[in-house]
């Protein structure tokens, strides 16, 4: 990560970024772009890595940042706003640095997910898909994590995951997870 995007990882999630800002981004990713697209038969088979790579460096995907990644694969637009909107890991709406998702699918739902979701919902003072008023956090309701035999489970960010949770179990988690914090 350059050292402009991990400040900009700073403001994850607060703000639309402008549309040069954008951009500049984008010309500065050129060759990892034209790398990627080298590896398919369609440049547009490259849209859900370009994504990726977008939703690292400015935490959510709005209109402007849709508009930018549909041009430089030369595809329209709406298919990116379809892929979008399909895959919950892609947000259109600002959302916290760290996002915490609850898993609300069958097995976590029986074993008390909605109990721990009220919870962070209370701790934080947020309702769903809302980040705090600092950026730090947001919480969504999400499917399987694939984890169910371990239920409740919850995934912050990318990759960390915690299993069992309880109700009790929430205040302590955010308290940790301020002090410190997932990447
Ligand atoms: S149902 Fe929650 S991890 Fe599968």
């Amino acid at each position: 990560m350059s050292a402009g995007e991990r400040m900009s990882r700073e403001g994850k999630g607060m703000r639309t970024p402008a549309r040069e800002e954008v951009r500049e981004f984008l010309r500065e990713i050129r060759p990892e772009i034209e790398e990627l697209c080298s590896r398919y038969e369609t440049r547009r088979a490259a849209l859900i890595p370009l994504l990726h790579r977008l939703r690292r460096r400015f935490g959510f995907l709005p209109p402007v940042v849709q508009r930018e990644a549909a041009f430089v694969l030369g595809i329209a637009p709406g298919d990116v706003s379809r892929v979008v909107g399909f895959y919950s890991l892609f947000r259109e709406k600002p959302c916290g640095r760290q996002v915490i998702m609850v898993c609300g699918t069958l097995s976590c739902a029986l074993r008390g997910a909605n109990k721990v979701i009220e919870t962070f919902k209370e701790v934080l003072g947020v309702d769903l898909r809302e980040p705090t008023p600092d950026g730090e956090f947001s919480i969504e309701r999400v499917e399987c994590l694939g984890w169910c035999d371990k239920a409740p489970v919850v995934q912050v960010n990318d990759s960390d995951y915690y299993d069992n949770v309880k109700p009790e179990d929430v205040a302590g988690l955010v308290e940790r997870w301020r002090k410190e914090p997932h990447e």
